[in-house]
């Protein structure tokens, strides 16, 4: 693999084209808009000066992985790389009128997968010729520290596929796991509703915020509270997971808090919004 697309200029495509643009690889990041590819490429600059003014990372290499990275609206300039990556709004039909497009102009050989945190990976190869080069590539935010990879097969994705993918996994320096194509995966099944909990506990009175997020970090040994990890991965996304696992599974133990939902109408999405349950400069 030598060339890598990221469609998606967001918080996850950015740290994404971060980490492969570090490892060496030619990266393209697409988004929709001139003015989405103006931040993500000033946002990603900043992150990797960050890592430079912190003695982390050399100069020399930041240069060299902004050189590698071309940020474009132009979705032609794909259709010749060995792995395509997804990371965009999480809407079935969006993202598979995406893929259709993408099938007619990559070459054979591409590999399509997609960052979604809940969706059918099957829905989602459903109406490409490609299915067996479809797969499930999850990563966690913040991606640049994160280990983990969650790379997910659909009953169509081949050995070969999978294979490619989980050993690239292993090369850019993360941790992947094998899972089956299954409503929030694994971290998202277990991690989504604990938030969800957490904020129950919040709405119901029986704490106050800073008291979950210390309860939490001190009791269960968490890197961060509930309510924090919320405000970060974004709590419009936290409640479409929670919406996903409930239609999905029809079980009422996945009804998403109405604090939750509340929120996420008023607008208060979290740390991309500068105020969610904290607020953020
Ligand atoms: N990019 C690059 N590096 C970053 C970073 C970022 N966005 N955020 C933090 N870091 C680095 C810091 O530079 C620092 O590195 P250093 O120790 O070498 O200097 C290190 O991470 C620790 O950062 P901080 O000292 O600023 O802060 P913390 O020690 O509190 O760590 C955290 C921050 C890594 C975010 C930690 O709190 C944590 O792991 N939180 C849990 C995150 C988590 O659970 N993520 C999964 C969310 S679920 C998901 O993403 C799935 C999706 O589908 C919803």
């Amino acid at each position: 693999m030598e060339k890598i697309s990221i469609i998606g200029a967001g918080t996850m495509g950015c740290d994404i084209a971060q980490v492969f643009a570090l490892k060496g690889f030619v990266v393209i990041v697409r988004d929709i808009t001139d003015e989405i590819i103006a931040a993500a490429k000033a946002k990603l600059k900043k992150a990797l000066a960050r890592q430079v003014e912190k003695g982390k990372l050399e100069q020399s290499l930041m240069d060299a992985a902004l050189s590698r990275i071309t940020f474009t609206t132009d979705l032609n300039l794909v259709a010749d790389s060995d792995l395509v990556i997804e990371a965009i709004i999480e809407n079935v039909k969006i993202k598979t009128d995406l893929y259709k497009t993408l099938d007619s102009i990559c070459k054979p050989e591409t590999i399509f997968a997609t960052n979604t945190s809940s969706l059918s990976i099957a829905e989602l190869s459903g109406a490409i010729n490609r299915k067996d080069k479809f797969i499930g590539m999850h990563f966690f935010n913040p991606v640049p520290v994160m280990k983990l990879i969650e790379v997910i097969r659909s009953l169509f994705t081949s050995d070969k596929t999978f294979k490619t993918i989980y050993d690239l996994s292993v090369f850019i320096g993360k941790e992947p796991v094998e899972v089956k194509d299954g409503p929030g995966f694994i971290v998202n099944k277990v991690l989504i509703p604990m938030i969800n909990e957490a904020i129950c506990v919040l709405h119901d009175g029986v704490a106050s915020k800073e008291d979950i997020d210390k309860a939490m970090q001190l009791g269960a040994n968490h890197p961060m509270g509930p309510l924090a990890l919320s405000d970060l991965v974004g709590n419009d996304v936290v409640l479409h997971i929670m919406n996903r696992l409930h239609e999905e599974t029809g079980d009422p133990k996945y009804r998403p808090c109405l604090l939750l939902k509340n929120m996420v109408r008023g607008g208060l999405l979290g740390r991309k919004t500068g105020k969610g349950f904290y607020e953020y400069k």
